[in-house]
This record gives structure tokens, sequence and C-alpha cells, in this order.
């Protein structure tokens, strides 16, 4: 099937929302989306974006039954390792079951991987839910390294009370 990878426009939003929530289902976490198509507008969107966005477009005549040609995205950003400089962080990837196993995932995946290397990032870092094992095998095959397994990371987050708490914690000079 004929895909075309391409960066996303604001107009976008509402297909990337759409599959946000997707993934979000598929991961067995919906109700944590709290994320509205304004702010995805204006943080992806905006002089300074937050983030960057690929999507992966299908023709016409290969639009879903619902009317959708946007199938899937990945969404990045920039981070930093102060081990080894530049990085790029995939926050998600995701392909509408419906166009699973046509190369679209790796299509988003390569992309990704070459925006960053052009950018002079020498890691791609993202997060993969344990019980996730098709993702987990997709992004080992590709030559991912588990670095939960290898080097025993964990992955840790501040949020809600703890992070505003934390917040009045810090010195005021
Ligand atoms: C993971 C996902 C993005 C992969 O996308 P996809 O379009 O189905 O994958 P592709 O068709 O591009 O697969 C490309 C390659 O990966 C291989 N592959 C795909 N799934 C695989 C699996 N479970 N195990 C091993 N290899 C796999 C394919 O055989 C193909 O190999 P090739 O390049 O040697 O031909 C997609 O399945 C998806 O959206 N899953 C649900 C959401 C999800 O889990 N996202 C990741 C969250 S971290």
């Amino acid at each position: 099937m004929n895909f075309k990878v391409r960066a996303a426009r604001k107009e976008d939003c509402k297909d990337i929302s759409r599959m946000i929530m997707e993934l979000a289902v598929y991961e067995k976490m919906p109700e944590q989306v709290k994320i509205s198509n304004e702010e995805l507008e204006r943080d992806g969107f905006s002089p300074n974006p937050f983030f960057q966005c690929l999507i992966a477009e299908v023709s016409d005549e290969n639009m879903t039954t619902d009317g959708y040609t946007v199938v899937g995205y990945a969404l990045y950003f920039y981070t930093y390792s102060t081990w080894e400089g530049r990085s790029v962080f995939m926050e998600d990837l995701y392909v509408m079951p419906d166009f699973r196993g046509k190369g679209i995932g790796k299509g988003l995946l390569a992309k990704v991987a070459q925006v960053g290397v052009e950018k002079q990032c020498v890691r791609l870092q993202f997060s993969v839910l344990e019980w996730n094992k098709p993702s987990l095998d997709f992004y080992i095959a590709k030559g991912a390294v588990d670095l939960t397994a290898k080097e025993g990371w964990h992955n840790l987050r501040f949020y809600g009370q703890a992070l505003d708490q934390l917040a009045k914690e810090a010195p005021n000079n």
C-alpha cells in the first residue's frame, strides 16, 4: 500500500488527537488523556514548539470506512544526554490497526531516526509498556536495546500534587 510520511501541520491536530486516544485505549489508559486539540495546536505549531510530529497518510482509495486518510503518527521532541549530547525522544508511535504490517510503522520510526541524525542526535529513545510484547519485538527486531533489561533504568515521574508540592519547595533566591 502506498503511503506518505510528512511533517504534521496545525490542521492535522484533529487526526493526531483522535490517534492519541486510540493509542491510549490500546495502552489501556484512555482516562489519562487530558490534552485538548487547542493545546496540541499551541504546543506543536507555535514559534517555539514543544514537540514535532510526523504523520502517515494514505491515498483516498485506501481511506478508512470513517473517511480517514491520516492513519499513523510519530510524535517526538529533542532532549539532551550529559553523557552523549543531542538526543531525540519519541513520545508516541502509532499505526491504525487495519494499516499495520504494511511498513508504515517502520517508515515513521525510520523518519524520526533520519530527522534526529540530521540534527546530530546520537540517541533515539522511547518507553514501551512491559506487556506490549508485539511492539517490544518490533523495536528489538529493528535493533533497539531494552535499557531496563540491560542497565536497570526505571521510568519515574512527578505529577499532580507531588509536582505542585515540589515546585512550592523551590528556593526563592
Ligand atoms: C508498533 C507499530 C507502530 C508497528 O507498526 P506497523 O506498521 O505495524 O509495522 P511495520 O509494518 O512497519 O513493520 C515493519 C517491520 O517490523 C516487523 N515487525 C512488525 N511487528 C513486529 C513484531 N511484533 N515482531 C517482530 N517484528 C515485527 C515487520 O515484520 C517489518 O519487518 P521488515 O522491515 O523486516 O519487513 C504498530 O503495530 C502499532 O501502532 N501498534 C500499536 C501501538 C503501539 O504499540 N505503539 C508503540 C507504543 S511504544
